[in-house]
């Protein structure tokens, strides 16, 4: 069933008021953080500790490309300043999130500004990223201690973490950043995806042999089910992985992964958070939608015209569901932009500690932004 599209002129009303909503929370996150998820959907404010940390001054940056308020600049310097900080004093950084926060409050930052000290927390950041690569099994590891056998593993948001290693080698010139990206991405493609185009979200390996062990899920309902974030992940990380590599298997497992995505949505395109529920009571998870539109956009640009239109179409049906009915319509209900995400809700099975369910999550708002934006005209990406 064709469903209605997202128009030109609701992508710019929906973009002038998410703009207008980053403006009004700056005195209170400006010199903070924004939390992972809102608490009775209100951010409450943290220290620059976080994984998600940069999603917010993502979300800055964004409003100032769309606005040219120097104000937003000036807030996204002050960020930067606090992510150059945090990765000279090694606050917090020893996982693999480092391209979802240096992506957005710097190599952001720098392209926009040329400021060099975004540059080098961006760099020093992807030093980091590449001192995780495990060359038994070829792969970064996710979460603890190193070389540890119960967390010896990858997790399929890491492929939004490489864009970082590919940005550090074109601007270093040095190959190596962009020689990780690509063995993880090897591995990644190998053991994350199932046939059906299903993803687990976490995948171990052998720390002796570097053979692959199993899939578990961490934040999924159970390990052979289908997180709703984690196959968003595998669909806009293949995207990205497509446009840094060209290797066409990305585009193989993003047609799959991408069908089996679709067939286990809902009647209005926004996932429950978990792909095993495809009618009921359970929790959404919007973030999961505005993700997959931002990877249909980007893998659009490198596909045939028909299959580029078809995916276009699906990513604004699914941006037109947001904004009439999870998009934040007044600041009174939120200090976000969209409701109904979910971080991490326990099942029986899983093994994640329960927070942010059903409300704003910090990267739903981030995705829904990047996926406005990018719809709005040409864009020059901060992965
Ligand atoms: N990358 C962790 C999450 O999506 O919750």
């Amino acid at each position: 069933m064709q469903r209605e599209e997202i128009s030109p002129s609701e992508v710019l009303q929906a973009l002038e008021m998410a703009c207008r909503q980053v403006v009004r929370n700056l005195p209170d996150f400006t010199y903070r953080c924004q939390n992972h998820s809102s608490v009775n959907n209100f951010y409450p404010p943290c220290d620059n500790n976080q994984w998600t940390c940069g999603f917010w001054p993502g979300e800055i940056c964004l409003a100032y490309e769309h606005t040219h308020n120097e104000v937003l600049i000036h807030a996204a310097q002050i960020h930067m300043e606090s992510f150059l900080h945090r990765i000279e004093n090694h606050i917090e950084v020893d996982h693999h999130d480092m391209g979802f926060l240096y992506s957005l409050s710097s190599v952001s930052v720098y392209k926009l500004t040329g400021n060099p000290r975004a540059r080098e927390a961006a760099l020093l950041a992807a030093d980091q990223l590449i001192s995780r690569f495990q060359g038994v099994g070829f792969f970064i590891q996710a979460w603890g201690r190193m070389g540890a056998r119960e967390n010896y593993r990858f997790i399929i948001d890491c492929l939004l973490n490489l864009p970082l290693l590919y940005w550090a080698s074109e601007e270093t010139q040095d190959g190596t950043y962009r020689a990780v990206a690509m063995k993880h991405t090897q591995t990644c493609l190998a053991h994350s995806f199932r046939s059906d185009g299903s993803t687990f979200h976490t995948f171990f390996m052998d720390p002796e042999s570097g053979e692959p062990v199993r899939g578990e899920t961490c934040q999924g309902y159970r390990f052979d089910s289908s997180w709703a974030r984690g196959q968003a992940w595998g669909i806009y990380g293949l995207a990205l992985s497509y446009r840094y590599t060209k290797d066409e298997r990305c585009i193989d497992l993003f047609r799959k992964a991408a069908d089996y995505y679709l067939s286990r949505l809902p009647q209005d395109m926004v996932p429950y958070w978990d792909l095993i529920f495809t009618s009921g009571d359970e929790e959404r998870d919007s973030s999961s939608a505005s993700i997959v539109a931002c990877g249909f956009l980007e893998m659009a640009k490198f596909l045939q015209k028909e299959e580029a239109d078809k995916y276009g179409s699906l990513a604004r049906q699914m941006l037109k569901s947001i904004y009439d009915s999870y998009r934040v319509v007044d600041p009174g209900q939120s200090n976000g932009l969209v409701l109904h995400g979910t971080y991490s809700k326990k099942s029986p099975y899983n093994s994640c500690t329960p927070e942010g369910v059903d409300e704003c999550v910090s990267w739903g708002d981030y995705f829904f932004m990047e996926a406005l934006t990018r719809l709005r005209g040409p864009w020059d990406l901060y992965w």
